[in-house]
């Protein structure tokens, strides 16, 4: 497993630097004042400012400092060294404060003796994660009682429509590819990823002591980062399947229980 991880983690290396240069992620967008969030997260989690915010697997830090510019008091955590020190570079360059921290997530202990109010994980997380189990108990020992857990993420119908398995594997698929950005075709690696059906998400939460409150599901993804998508409306990406909308992404909004 730990081979899987650390070939994930080179090729997380790779595509951080060149999704920092992407129009993609538009880096220049975020230092004029843009957020980099989408609309939502923005609807459906709110009231961030003067909260304590974890961010797992935040990449190179662009959401984080957007939570952060929004008031909320932010940690980000990445496998990614490369990504984790590309963070900490936008945070000075973009004058915000937040805490930027390179670990397994299965690995993250935090150092503070105050847990977080609100735990935050996003679009191409969780795929990246053999076992939820260990993942939500991670989720939890860093919640405040009656924090809030906030998810967005891609939707695992659209992976399977994709040829990837709906079900949760103990072998994970295993594919070549360059990565999503418009720069990224060039920069081939190597991934291992798990699939995790909806209720595989729900139940590892709900054990780890995550009273659920809200699902949604949604028919277009913020992001153009799959093929196929049509945008039906600005910012809204969306898949037909036989006619039909393909749900593209699903939130989960839940609080520790106390
Ligand atoms: C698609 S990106 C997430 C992007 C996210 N929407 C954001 O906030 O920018 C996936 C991230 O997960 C990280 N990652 C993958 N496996 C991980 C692990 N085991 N522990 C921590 N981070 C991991 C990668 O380094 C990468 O930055």
């Amino acid at each position: 497993m730990t081979s899987y991880l650390e070939m994930n983690r080179a090729g997380w290396d790779r595509r951080a630097i060149a999704h920092f240069e992407s129009r993609f992620y538009d880096v220049d967008g975020f230092l004029a004042g843009r957020t980099s969030l989408r609309e939502i997260e923005r609807a459906e989690l709110t009231d961030v400012a003067g909260k304590r915010l974890l961010h797992l697997q935040c990449h190179f830090g662009l959401d984080t400092l957007s939570w952060a510019r929004q008031g909320a008091i932010c940690t980000g955590v990445d496998i990614s060294p490369v990504a984790i020190q590309k963070a900490r570079e936008l945070a000075v360059r973009a004058g915000l404060d937040a805490e930027f921290v390179c670990s397994d997530v299965y690995g993250f202990k935090r150092r503070s003796p105050q847990p977080w109010e609100i735990v935050f994980t996003s679009y191409g997380a969780v795929c990246w994660l053999p076992d939820l189990r260990p993942w939500a108990e991670i989720v939890t020992t860093n919640l405040a009682p009656g924090g809030t857990f906030y998810m967005v993420e891609f939707h695992p119908i659209h992976d399977l429509l994709a040829g990837f398995s709906y079900f949760t594997r103990a072998e994970p698929d295993v594919a070549e590819e360059g990565t999503y950005t418009e720069n990224g075709a060039d920069v081939v690696a190597r991934f291992a990823i798990w699939a995790h059906p909806l209720s595989g998400v729900i139940n590892a939460l709900i054990a780890a002591g995550i009273r659920i409150e809200r699902v949604n599901e949604f028919a277009f993804s913020p992001y153009n980062c799959f093929e196929g998508l049509v945008e039906r409306e600005p910012g809204r990406f969306c898949l037909s399947h036989r006619g039909q909308d393909v749900p593209m992404v699903y939130s989960v909004t839940g609080r520790k229980v106390a």
